[in-house]
């Protein structure tokens, strides 16, 4: 499973870079809100650090406008990934975008027929957003799990790209459903680490070894 870090923050990408855990970023308008920073400069400094795909998502909602922004977002980096929303336009531009011979993700993907057409407009991943279905009571891993089986099914070469994580379970079950990728946050990732039985093991191997007053260096 290949793992996307969900954030436009240098310091913390860079945290998980340097683990060899980052095997791609997605930002989105949200992100670099957040961020504080210039589309165009935090892209740029995300794809000089990270070698694999940076998803940055364009903001127009005529296909044209998508069409003339993706280029554009493409010319700061060969590793950009060009986001469009699962839109009609935006699969019109996923198409042209795809045929040029761009990375595309295809975001805001919330039914397994939204899938279907994003992976015949050649989209090279596909963004089903798990939280915010769970936010509204449905299941988001059903959607995954729909998706998985309809890909397979006809060997869509789309990547299923897990997105909208909130927590560790989430991206346990999508790796068992077989998602591709996912995508989250730095924290819900480093969360992964966490175990209470770890902490209580080692807060007692700490005890014992004080007991033997002994040191290794
Ligand atoms: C990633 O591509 C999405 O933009 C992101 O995962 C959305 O997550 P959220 O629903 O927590 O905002």
């Amino acid at each position: 499973m290949k793992f996307f870090v969900d954030t436009a923050d240098i310091d913390a990408i860079r945290e998980l870079n340097d683990l060899g855990m980052v095997d791609g970023v997605t930002t989105n308008p949200s992100l670099i809100l957040k961020s504080g920073r210039a589309i165009a400069e935090v892209t740029a400094e995300i794809c000089a650090m990270v070698e694999g795909p940076v998803s940055a998502e364009v903001v127009a909602e005529k296909a044209d406008d998508m069409i003339a922004e993706g280029r554009h977002l493409a010319k700061i980096a060969p590793n950009v990934c060009i986001k469009v929303p699962l839109t009609w336009d935006g699969l019109k531009a996923c198409r042209v975008l795809s045929d040029e011979g761009h990375k595309l993700n295809v975001t805001l993907c919330f039914s397994p027929a939204q899938a279907i057409l994003a992976a015949k407009a050649g989209a090279t991943f596909i963004s089903p957003f798990i939280g915010r279905l769970d936010d509204i009571h449905l299941d988001g891993m059903d959607l995954i799990a729909d998706i998985r089986e309809i890909y397979d099914n006809y060997g869509y070469e789309t990547e299923i790209l897990a997105a909208s994580i909130r927590s560790v379970n989430h991206i346990v079950d999508a790796a068992k459903i077989g998602a591709d990728v996912i995508t989250a946050p730095p924290s819900v990732i480093k969360s992964m680490a966490n175990h209470v039985l770890t902490d209580k093991g080692l807060a007692q191997f700490n005890a014992d070894w004080a007991q033997t007053g002994q040191k290794i260096l």
